[in-house]
C-alpha cells in the first residue's frame, strides 16, 4: 500500500535577481499573475493534491510570504463593513481549514538540495512534494495531483519532466529513462551542456520524493554552480530507490524568466473572470494595429 503525501515543501529562499528591482524588497514568489501571487498558485496546487502541511523554506526578505498566508483580521473587518464580499472571500481561507504552515529559515543560500534538507524536521519520515513556484503549471488536475495519482500506482518517487530544445539543457536537470520500465530514471544530471546531456527531457519544478532523499542530501557535496543540488541527491538515490519521470498534462510557464512571466500573465489574464474578455479585445486591437 502506498502512503498519502501530506507535506509539501516550497523552497522560497532565492533572491530573484532576474526580476530586480521588483524583487529588491519583495520576494519573487509574491510576484502576481493577474491578481494572485505565484506562491498562492503553488499552495493551491499542493492543497488540491492532498497536502495538509505546507513547509516554506525561507531566506532574507520573505516576511511578505508569512503575512500573505496569515489571517488579516483588520482587513477582513474593513471589507466586511464596506460590503465587499467577493474581495473578502478572496482573502479568507487562502490556507483552508485543516492545513498548517511551517516556516523554516535556510541560514545560508547553499542551493536547492540544501533548502530541501532544511525541511527535514517538518517533513519527517514520509514521502513529500517539492514545488518550485517559479514553474507555474496550468493543468487540470494540477501537476502535483497527477503525480500523486502516479505515485499511488507504484510507490516510487516521481519527478515531472518536459521535453526542451537541446540548446536549453544547461538550464535544467536532465534525465535519461528506461522506457520499458515505466520511464524509470537511469541517470539525472544538473544543467549539462547540450553535448553532454543524456537526453532533452528536463526536470520541471515538481517532485514527489521518498524520505530517503534526506540521507542522500546530507552527504551531497557542492555541484553545478557551487551549490548543493537536489539533482545530485536524487542521482545518489537511483540505485536503491525507483524514481520515475512523469510527463505531466498541462502547460508550464517559466516565471523565473521575464518572457515566461509575461506569457503566463497573458494566458491567465485571458482566462480571468472579470478582466478576460476586455483584455482579449485590447490584445486583438493592439496586435492588429
Ligand atoms: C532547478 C533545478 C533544476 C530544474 C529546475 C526546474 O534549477 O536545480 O534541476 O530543472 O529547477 O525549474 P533552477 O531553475 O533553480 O536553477
Amino acid at each position: 500500500m502506498t502512503q498519502t503525501v501530506r507535506a509539501a515543501v516550497f523552497p522560497v529562499a532565492g533572491r530573484g535577481t532576474r526580476f530586480l528591482p521588483a524583487t529588491k524588497a519583495s520576494p519573487k514568489e509574491m510576484l502576481p499573475i493577474v491578481d494572485k501571487p505565484l506562491i498562492q498558485y503553488a499552495v493551491e496546487e499542493a492543497v488540491s493534491a492532498g497536502a495538509t502541511k505546507l513547509v516554506f523554506v525561507t531566506g532574507a526578505s520573505k516576511r511578505a510570504i508569512e503575512d500573505h498566508f496569515d489571517t488579516d483580521a483588520e482587513l477582513e473587518r474593513a471589507l466586511m463593513q464596506s460590503g465587499k464580499d467577493r474581495l473578502l472571500e478572496s482573502i479568507r481561507n487562502i490556507v483552508p481549514p485543516g492545513v498548517s504552515c511551517v516556516y523554516i529559515r535556510q541560514g545560508e543560500p547553499l542551493g536547492l538540495g540544501h533548502a530541501v534538507l532544511c525541511a527535514r524536521p517538518a517533513v519527517g519520515d514520509e514521502p513529500f512534494f517539492v514545488h518550485l513556484a517559479d514553474d507555474l503549471i496550468a493543468g487540470q488536475p494540477g501537476c502535483l495531483k497527477q503525480m500523486a495519482d502516479e505515485f499511488a500506482g507504484h510507490g516510487g518517487s516521481v519527478i515531472a519532466v518536459e521535453t526542451v530544445p537541446r540548446e536549453h539543457t544547461s538550464s535544467y536537470g536532465i534525465v535519461a529513462v528506461d522506457e520499458s520500465d515505466r520511464n524509470r530514471i537511469t541517470q539525472i544530471v544538473e544543467k549539462p551542456a547540450p553535448e553532454d546531456a543524456p537526453s532533452n527531457s528536463a526536470v520541471v519544478g515538481r517532485y514527489l520524493l521518498a524520505p530517503e532523499i534526506f540521507g542522500k542530501l546530507e552527504n551531497t557535496g557542492r555541484g553545478a554552480g557551487g551549490e548543493i543540488q537536489l539533482t545530485d541527491g536524487i542521482a545518489d538515490m537511483l540505485d536503491e530507490r525507483a524514481v520515475y519521470a512523469y510527463s505531466f498534462r498541462g502547460t508550464r510557464y517559466d516565471c523565473g524568466s521575464k518572457l515566461g512571466y509575461l506569457k503566463a500573465t497573458v494566458a491567465y489574464g485571458l482566462e480571468h473572470d472579470d478582466a478576460g474578455a476586455p483584455f482579449r479585445t485590447f490584445l486583438e486591437e493592439t496586435i492588429c494595429e
